[in-house]
């Protein structure tokens, strides 16, 4: 924690920018209320750009510049005239692999007031935190085709993971474990398929019980990823906090997502908690086109990555601040957390947020 924190802000494709604009409202509102300095640099990095620029999604220099900051406002990445997977590849992706921020760090708390489709599931049943490894498995990029067009044709996409690469990612999910310190126990949960990544997820398995030997006050549980999605919707209250590699990472946190609420409230962090280290926070739902320059996106999930930011960034107390005002606003305020149907536009939420701080 410095004096003044210093953030780089983009705004991205979509509808990306106007819930940015919302995030920073709140963030300049706290930063004056707790008394710190705030300054915002603005990257102009997106579709838009890419296709006036025949091509340049980012410079090496633009990279560079991002990895003297500590810390990364991403709004959303996705433009509808540009072919999926170039942007999330050469923006998203690149910055994750770049910056090697290895913890994907997705908390999934139900907001009171906000709707879930599990019935009868209240915000004390939806309560835990989902670390993905961010930095290997199938999203290396590694492989290739073989007669490629043919009738023989070959593909290979191969899954890497490496000793360091879990060892550090499992031993930052059991510190966070001991820092929330669950009243009901503290319990981490390794999801994975032992049964048939017989190697890639031994490695996780044999490091997670080594690991784990060195945490002997928190419980150590394990499900297969399939079992995992079933335990979630049926029993979400068990967990606590869930460890899990990369590709089954993604998957689970949509359908936690949507348990929380929807995209229009979760939050993501995309961690390099080393020394020196740059991580990105962004709001989980996409860029929503349809949507784009209407005032009817839900900001509150940028408006939690805010919170999440300034907590690792150890403003703690402004972070709980926040995090308290988004609970004001969600079960008081907002009749719902859907596009359009909120009973206020995108930045009526920010100045509530701001009000209710
Ligand atoms: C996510 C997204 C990305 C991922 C895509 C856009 C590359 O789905 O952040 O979960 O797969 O990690
Ligand atoms: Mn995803």
């Amino acid at each position: 924690m410095s004096d003044t924190l210093r953030i780089a802000v983009i705004g991205g494709d979509g509808t990306g920018p106007e819930v940015v604009a919302e995030g920073v409202k709140v963030l300049k509102e706290v930063a004056k209320q707790e008394n710190f300095g705030l300054e915002l640099v603005n990257f102009d990095i997106g579709g838009d750009r890419y296709l006036k620029n025949g091509g340049v999604i980012i410079t090496d220099d633009e990279v560079a510049e991002l990895g003297k900051f500590s810390s990364i406002l991403l709004g959303a990445v996705g433009h509808p005239d540009v072919k999926p997977g170039v942007l999330e590849k050469g923006l998203l992706l690149r910055l994750r692999f770049e910056f090697d921020q290895y913890i994907n760090l997705r908390p999934v708390k139900l907001f009171p007031g906000v709707e879930t489709p599990l019935r009868d599931k209240k915000p004390e049943d939806i309560d835990f935190v989902v670390v993905r490894e961010n930095t290997e498995d199938m999203y290396v990029g590694t492989g290739g085709f073989l007669k490629k067009g043919t009738v023989d044709e070959v593909a290979i996409q191969t899954a890497v993971y490496t000793r360091k690469g879990c060892e550090r990612c499992i031993r930052w999910a059991f510190e966070l474990a001991r820092k929330r310190n669950n009243p009901k126990g503290k319990r981490l949960t390794l999801v994975a398929k032992t049964n048939v990544l017989t190697f890639g997820h031994d490695l996780w398995m044999r490091t997670f019980e080594e690991v784990g030997e060195e945490y002997p006050d928190v419980e150590k549980t394990y499900n297969h990823v399939d079992a995992c999605c079933m335990w979630m919707v049926k029993n979400p209250e068990y967990y606590d906090v869930i460890v899990t590699t990369n590709m089954f990472g993604d998957i689970i946190t949509d359908l936690a997502g949507i348990l929380q609420g929807g995209m229009g409230v979760a939050a993501g962090g995309n961690i390099n908690p080393d020394e020196g280290g740059t991580s990105m926070y962004e709001p989980m739902g996409g860029s929503a086109p349809k949507y784009t320059g209407m005032n009817v996106i839900n900001p509150i999930a940028t408006i939690n990555a805010v919170s999440m930011m300034l907590d690792q960034e150890g403003y703690t107390k402004a972070a709980e601040r926040v995090m308290k005002s988004i609970q004001i606003v969600t079960g008081t305020k907002m009749k719902s957390q859907t596009a359009g149907k909120m009973g206020y536009s995108t930045s009526e939420i920010g100045d509530l947020v701001c009000e209710n701080l």
